[in-house]
């Protein structure tokens, strides 16, 4: 069974709860971390908590949600292997998963509506990355830049 982890701030939790029914009602198996209502909760918790398991391998995919996503995605992408990207729409959600090998998608609450964002979750889920030489080559130089040093590249 394939397995989500999502997270979220207060901004992203009612969203993170209907994403979560309808990732059951798809059959992955979800596990939630993150704020528990809507009281005040600082968004890089959460984020550390779903990059870590997918870092790790415990899951397949992570979900992250704040007021834009974008904190959330930089936060994760703090962590080895993770590639958290905001996607917005169908498109970009495909488009991420295919060229960029995002591994965690990560969500603006307070930019998208509910139906919009269950629609992104399912292009996400539904792509694969893609194995042509030009995308893998370059996610490896993104892989590459968790050595960066400053150091112009030769
Ligand atoms: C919380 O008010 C908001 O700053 C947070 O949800 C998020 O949008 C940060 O990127």
């Amino acid at each position: 069974m394939r397995t989500v982890v999502l997270g979220s701030d207060h901004a992203g939790f009612a969203l993170r709860r209907i994403l979560t029914t309808r990732l059951v009602d798809l059959g992955y198996a979800v596990s939630e971390y993150g704020a528990t209502d809507e009281t005040a909760y600082d968004y890089p918790d959460a984020a550390r908590e779903v990059a870590r398991r997918v870092s790790k391998g415990e899951a397949d995919f992570g979900v992250l949600i704040c007021g834009t996503g974008i904190g959330m995605s930089m936060a994760a992408n703090k962590c080895p292997e993770i590639r958290a990207a905001v996607a917005w729409n169908e498109e970009s959600a495909r488009l991420t998963r295919e060229h960029n090998h995002a591994n965690v998608l990560c969500l603006g609450a307070r930019l998208i509506e509910p139906d919009e964002a269950v629609k992104i979750l399912e292009a996400f889920l539904s792509a694969a990355p893609s194995m042509e030489p030009r995308h893998v080559r370059r996610v490896q130089k993104i892989r590459e830049l968790g050595e960066c040093t400053g150091a112009p590249s030769t």
